[in-house]
């Protein structure tokens, strides 16, 4: 009833009810001239109920409206406390997942892609390494088939001191043992440094027939087993070691300690000097006094081999050696076997 009443009189009972209550007070006023009190008084009634409805109905619109719109705002409150809740269900439930969810999947791609590398590097390293191998193995075969070349040469009959460690390679032995052949016949070699390269380079000696090894050596205990592996080769007429203290010494303006000067000084006619001590342990550059207090010794065309060349400190010597002329003698490059560099002694 209520709702045709208001299908019928849509938003505009509240005009309607005014004109009527207008309408009813003009009657009023009609009825109270024409003397009718008691119809003027019901009109006026009438008139004055139809205002009261109209703004009673007036309030209840506006509070009819009010409602409407704080359900509408509360349905809206409660949809987005349930997408709130729906959101924390679902946050709830990715951390409850046992796969992590999404962000465990990007942590997972990324953990996969640091696995890829890890696995790449792992290959990288082992194909260096495998290429390392075939160099060492290379220059392994190199020495090996130097060390045959020179028993094969020499021949020695007993036990020689050991190579490796502080000895010189095999292959820088090999090359000296085979410049012996090409000496003079009264060649004299010089060693700064004794041990398994005296014993070789005396053995190259004996069987080349010429030449005589003098080996300069510091410490006592290692100049003795030199002269015990000598002996033993019954090498002792080809080579001497002779105990050579080291003493301050003044090069080019550094101070050195080098061999004493009274177990070289009377030295001539070097064909051959083999630079392999003092060791580096003793101070820095510790091989340089060898050509300028030697050069003066050194044959026109004598040879100067000077070992552990790949060493920043040998470097630095074969550089000053090749940059100097001492009393008029000059050092001329001539080529690297092993760790050994080799020079030419020139007038
Ligand atoms: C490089 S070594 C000389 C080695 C020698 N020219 C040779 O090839 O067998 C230099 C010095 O190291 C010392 N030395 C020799 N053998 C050694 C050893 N087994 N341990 C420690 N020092 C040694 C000696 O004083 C030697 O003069």
């Amino acid at each position: 009833m209520q709702r045709a009443i208001r299908a019928l009189l849509g938003s505009r009972w509240p005009l309607l009810g005014m004109l009527g209550a207008f309408a009813a007070v003009v009657v009023a006023v009609v009825m109270a001239a024409t003397g009718g009190l008691a119809q003027a008084a019901l009109a006026l009634l009438l008139g004055l109920t139809l205002i009261g409805l109209v703004v009673v109905g007036a309030s209840a619109r506006e509070a009819e409206q009010r409602a409407r719109r704080t359900e509408k705002q509360v349905r809206s409150l409660t949809e987005a406390i349930e997408a709130v809740g729906t959101s924390v269900q679902a946050v709830a439930e990715r951390q409850n997942d046992p796969s992590g969810g999404p962000l465990a999947a990007i942590i997972g791609a990324q953990r996969l892609d640091a696995a890829v590398r890890h696995d790449e590097l792992v290959a990288l390293h082992h194909e260096l390494r495998a290429d390392l191998h075939a160099t060492l193995t290379e220059r392994q075969l190199a020495e090996l088939s130097a060390l045959a070349n020179l028993y094969a040469m020499l021949g020695a009959d007993d036990e020689v001191p050991a190579f490796g460690g502080f000895a010189a390679s095999p292959r820088t032995v090999l090359r000296l043992a085979s410049l012996v052949r090409r000496l003079p016949a009264d060649a004299l070699i010089v060693e700064c440094g004794s041990g398994s390269s005296t014993v070789w380079l005396a053995l190259a000696c004996r069987r080349a027939g010429k030449g005589r090894v003098v080996a300069l050596e510091h410490h006592e205990l290692y100049a003795e087993r030199t002269r015990e592996a000598l002996a033993r080769h019954g090498l002792d007429d080809i080579a001497e070691v002779r105990d050579a203290p080291l003493e301050p010494v003044t090069v080019g303006g550094e101070k050195h300690d080098w061999y004493a000067a009274p177990q070289w000084n009377e030295l001539r006619g070097i064909d051959l000097l083999f630079v392999d001590g003092p060791p580096g342990s003793v101070g820095p550059r510790s091989r340089f006094p060898a050509f300028p207090l030697l050069a003066a010794a050194l044959d026109d065309g004598a040879i100067v081999a000077l070992d552990d060349a790949q060493r920043q400190d040998e470097a630095d010597i074969a550089a000053d050696w090749l940059a100097e002329t001492v009393d008029g003698i000059r050092l001329a490059d001539d080529e690297m076997v092993g760790r050994t560099r080799f020079f030419t002694v020139t007038r």
